[in-house]
Formats: structure tokens, sequence, C-alpha cells
């Protein structure tokens, strides 16, 4: 069963085609992430547009890397939310008509359990149930993943998500947009105990809040450097400039990273132990962190869990993970008409 999955849900277009839900055919991608770099976070119009023009380029990469024709796939997944509505729609307007004339089911896919099915797909012996954390630019969620594709919520972030977080502490430093891969890098050379920073934990268990830790961080940037603001002054639109030294700034990234990557861990490992599981899964942007990985590695070792994180390029949107969960979706019979309607709003429409 060959499926092609689109994504259109952000600023990445994105089209993979996966064999039975493992077997990775093609994974082409076309970011228009350089046109929303000046503006220091993904303007909705521009992403939309940048859809329309490159998504049957996109087409024609993911089919000639698989070297297959349209007449061989088999079904179109799609991701049907959540995500930015003009972009969503983009993408699902393509996935009909491709459904349409191509004669073959249309399958909608939560943009969310698919960053986690990236971590099935590139293990194929992982089966549920396990944890999914789903740690992303406008997600932070954790959930129990079960057999037929169960995702069960429980908890996510009250205020950002973490991804958010990170690009909103870049940009205070001025370091640019997307801020988590900047932090990342730059937080080898700082010190991850420069800054005493909160661990912010939301009131209930399993939920997040990364608001509290962002506004610590501005608050120590101001006093160390009057005039630095967490907004960008103006429309909003102007690019944030420091005047902390490099060594400050390396500090400040690495005390915030260390907080975050805290937070994730220690809020994964009880929802382990509450559910009486062994095994996580990490999906989304920011599994690409590379202080994230090596920890929850440690942790991993000490507390005897298994901790999976699915390749760089299938960490961030990518069309082949759409592709993937669709397989098992598409044998439970998860058809939609070509009525569908995208839902910006969607959360674990799988479970
Ligand atoms: O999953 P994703 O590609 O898009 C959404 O669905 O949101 O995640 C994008 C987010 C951005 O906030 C970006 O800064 C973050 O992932 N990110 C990282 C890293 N690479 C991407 N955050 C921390 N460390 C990284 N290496
Ligand atoms: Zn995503």
């Amino acid at each position: 069963m060959v499926i092609v999955g689109i994504e259109t849900s952000c600023d990445e277009t994105a089209i993979g085609i996966v064999e039975n839900g493992h077997r990775l055919l093609s994974n082409a991608v076309a970011s228009s992430l350089a046109l929303h770099g000046p503006y220091g976070g993904v303007i909705p119009e521009i992403a939309a547009r940048a859809h329309v023009e490159t998504i049957w380029h996109v087409m024609a990469q993911a089919l000639e890397e698989a070297q297959l024709t349209p007449e061989t796939l088999d079904a179109v997944a799609v991701t049907q939310g959540p995500g930015l509505p003009g972009a969503l729609h983009i993408g699902l307007a393509f996935a009909k008509g491709l459904a349409l004339s191509l004669d073959r089911p249309l399958i909608p896919v939560d943009h969310l359990a698919a960053h986690l099915y990236a971590g099935q797909m590139s293990w194929p012996e992982l089966a549920p149930p396990y944890i999914g954390l789903v740690v992303s630019g406008g997600h932070t969620l954790l959930c129990a993943v079960h057999a037929d594709c169960r995702f069960e919520l429980l908890g996510e972030t009250r205020d950002d998500a973490v991804g958010e977080a990170f690009d909103k502490v870049a940009r205070l430093l001025g370091l640019g947009y997307p801020g988590g891969p900047v932090i990342d890098r730059l937080s080898e050379e700082g010190r991850a105990d420069a800054i005493p920073l909160p661990r912010s934990t939301a009131r209930s268990p399993f939920d997040f809040s990364f608001s509290g830790l962002k506004t610590a961080v501005a608050h120590y940037v101001q006093k160390l450097a009057p005039g630095s603001r967490l907004q960008a002054p103006g429309n909003g639109l102007t690019p944030h400039t420091s005047s902390l030294t490099p060594q400050e700034t390396a500090d400040v990234a690495a005390s915030f990273q260390e907080a975050a990557v805290d937070i994730l861990i220690s809020k994964t490992v009880k929802a382990c132990h509450r559910a009486g599981l062994t095994t996580v899964v990490v999906g989304g942007g920011v599994a690409s962190n590379r202080r994230l990985r090596a920890r929850f590695g440690e942790e991993a070792a000490q507390k005897k869990l298994h901790v999976v994180f699915p390749p760089p390029e299938l960490c961030v949107d990518n069309g082949a993970m759409v592709a993937g969960l669709a397989y098992p979706l598409l044998r439970q019979g998860r058809v939609a008409p070509l009525t569908l309607a995208s839902d910006p709003n969607l959360c674990l429409a799988a479970s």
C-alpha cells in the first residue's frame, strides 16, 4: 500500500511517500522560512501563498525521488489540523484534487499524532502503548498512545508552546528566527547553571507552563541590558537586537535551554510512572534539540526507560509522517469524504 502524505500546516510545503506505514520512498520539503525571517515569526498569508506556488513542484519532486507515477499511489493522506487556516486549506484542496482525479481514498491526519508516528516509522519494532511527548512551535503535550491509533491526551501547555518559548527568547537575545536551532548551538558555549531560572510547573501534574520561564529570562536580560524587551518595538515586526556580550548571550541561552529541558523531562517521567509505561516517543521540531536528546538519554539509563527520538528530518514538519500514520488509519477505515474541512484547532483527532 503506497500512500502519499501532504503537509502544509505552517511554513513547510512537504510531501512524502511511504509504503505500508514504514518504508520511506521519498520526503520532499520546500520551506518559506527565509521569507518570514525578517518578521521574527511566520506570517500566515505569506505561508499560504508560498504553498500555492510550490506545492506542484514538491509533488513532482516526491514522485521523482520515489520513482513513481501518480497512478501508482494507493491513497492520499493530508494534514487536517492543527495549523494556520489558510496554509491547511491549500494542502487540503490539493489533496482532494489528487484523490478525486485518481479516484483514491482521502485520509485526514492529525499533525500532532503524525509527529509521534514518526518515532514508530523510524523504529518499526516499537509498538504502543507508550507515552508520547509532542514538542513543537505551536504545541507541547503529553499523551498515552494506545494500539489502534488512540492518542489519549494527558496534559498540554497552559500558555506558550516550548518551541515558541525558544523562539521568543532567541528574539529577545537578537538571535533571529527560528530561535530553537540557534539556542541549541549557542548553548554549547554557555554555562547551563549561570542564571537561576524557575522550573515553573502548571497546576495539573501533566500540564506545562513556559511563559513564567520566558518572563524570568526577559527580566534577567532587562537588568543586564536595560532597554531590552520581550516584544520588539513598533509594529512588532522589527528584528530585535541585543546589547549583551557574546558570553552573556550564550549563558542566558544555555540556562534557558536547561530549564526548558528539565521541565519536559520531569513531567514525562511522572507520566510514565503514573501510566505504568516504560517507553517514550518524543516528536516535533524541538525533538531535534541536542541537549534534550542527551538529557533524555541519561534519564533513560537511570530510570530504565526506553526513549525514542525520530531522526531530525522526521522531527521537523514533513509529509512522510502523515503518509506513515495514514496506513494504520486506512486499515481501520478512517477515510473522509471530499467535503472534508480543515480544522485549525484539531488536537489528537485520532483518539
Ligand atoms: O514541529 P515544527 O517543525 O513545527 C510546528 O509544528 O510548530 O516545530 C518548529 C519549532 C520552532 O519553534 C523551532 O524553533 C523549534 O521547533 N526547533 C528547535 C530546534 N529545531 C527546531 N527547538 C530547539 N532546539 C532545536 N534544535
Ligand atoms: Zn509540527
